[in-house]
């Protein structure tokens, strides 16, 4: 097949019951338009991949990109975008909640040249959330609100996982995409050097055919990273700042096992500092396994050599800030300053060490957040 003019990218995740009633539908309102549908699958674990493969067997439009050990929508989306050569292309959900039947009006409007993206929106006239509760409406719209004004994005729906675009907007967003989290949109839109021509045509989003949604209460958290990225990660990257709350947190910890075990267990000062260190070394690799790095998470019996080398390296961080704490003291530096770039030179060295040693990254797989 010669390249398409159109490639749908559809990220799926345990999909099985929707993938074959998708391509029946793309068939049916997709004629006259050279097209294919790439299917980015995160290593489902209900057969979706095998009901993709059968559906590939019968149309060579069906293709997979299959990824292994890792998650999340948007880098889905992008790579996916990435697999085909095609010049236009779109996204939406695998489960029916986006209306098929304005690819077509969505395609002509690039044809025409009269756009360069063109989003199904929910939040323009005739567009709707269809039952959503009123929770999650409030939710969604405030969310979209944020993003709105923080990213100074002129779109009614820069939320919506249903949306087509040239490739070269892609590639204008590409160097500054996040590729964190479920708002894949919101940050090509936020990413995207020069202007964007964005069309919005509406839809009503329809309740999900089969299996159940992915969005989880993680999403609001990794909304938030993501809003933080576009407006300060150039500054102080979200990593380190997360790796330094978590510090703080650990602080506190230290010192309440160190004053229970002063006075309450009796014991001395040396001990409990011991116990507390420990305690809190303990508390803060944890947690930085579990939001921090939360995308390179060491499980099962990985935790056991992750902690100790977490434990190594941050006590010679220690000793490292307690040497140029008193080095600089020595030296003139109140003690607050010598103190506070001591524990800042500690806070670097522990970050950049335990991110090489204790969460590696695997060459050629680029961070996820999700
Ligand atoms: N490959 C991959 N990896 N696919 C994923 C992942 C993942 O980590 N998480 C979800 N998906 C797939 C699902 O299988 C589905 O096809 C699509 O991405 C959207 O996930 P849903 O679970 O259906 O999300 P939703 O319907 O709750 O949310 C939709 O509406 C939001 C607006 O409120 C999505 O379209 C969001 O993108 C959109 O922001
Ligand atoms: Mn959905």
């Amino acid at each position: 097949m010669a390249i398409p003019d159109l490639a749908i990218v559809v990220p799926t995740l345990n999909e099985r019951g929707n993938v074959a009633e998708l391509v029946r539908r793309l068939v049916a309102c997709l004629d006259g338009i050279r097209w294919e549908i790439l299917f980015v699958d995160d290593d489902s674990s209900d057969g979706t991949r095998a009901a993709i493969a059968e559906l590939a067997a019968a149309d060579s439009r069906v293709r997979l990109l299959h990824r292994v050990g890792r998650r999340g929508l948007a880098s889905a989306c992008v790579e996916g975008m990435l697999a085909s050569l095609a010049p236009v292309l779109a996204v939406m959900d695998a489960d029916m909640q986006h209306d098929e039947t304005l690819l077509p009006r969505m395609f002509d409007l690039m044809r025409r040249d009269e756009a360069d993206m063109v989003v199904g929106s929910r939040y323009v006239d005739g567009g709707s959330v269809g039952g959503w509760a009123s929770d999650r409406r409030r939710i969604s719209s405030f969310a979209t609100l944020l993003g709105q004004k923080l990213l100074k994005v002129a779109v009614a729906d820069p939320m919506s996982g249903f949306f087509m675009l040239r490739r070269e907007v892609l590639e204008r967003a590409l160097p500054r995409l996040s590729g964190k989290g479920f708002k894949i949109l919101l940050d090509i839109l936020a990413s995207a050097e020069g202007a964007v021509r964005v069309r919005e045509l509406p839809f009503v989003f329809r309740t999900r055919m089969a299996g159940e949604s992915k969005l989880d209460s993680m999403v609001i958290y990794e909304y938030g990273l993501l809003l933080y990225e576009k407006l300060f990660g150039h500054i102080v990257p979200v990593r380190f700042l997360m790796f330094v709350s978590v510090g703080g947190v650990g602080a506190l910890l230290h010192l309440a096992v160190l004053g229970a075990a002063m006075a309450v267990a009796g014991l001395s000062f040396a001990t409990g500092q011991s116990l507390a260190a420990l305690a809190a070394m303990v508390l803060n690799f944890s947690l930085n396994n579990l939001f921090t790095h939360r995308d390179l998470r060491l499980r099962g019996h990985h935790l056991a050599g992750g902690l100790i080398r977490f434990m190594a390296v941050c006590s010679a961080g220690a000793v490292g800030s307690v040497a140029i704490g008193s080095f600089l003291n020595g030296h003139g530096i109140p003690w607050w300053m010598a103190g506070l770039m001591g524990a800042t030179v500690g806070a670097v060295w522990n970050y950049a060490v335990t991110t090489i040693l204790v969460w590696k990254r695997r060459t050629g797989v680029p961070p996820r957040v999700s």
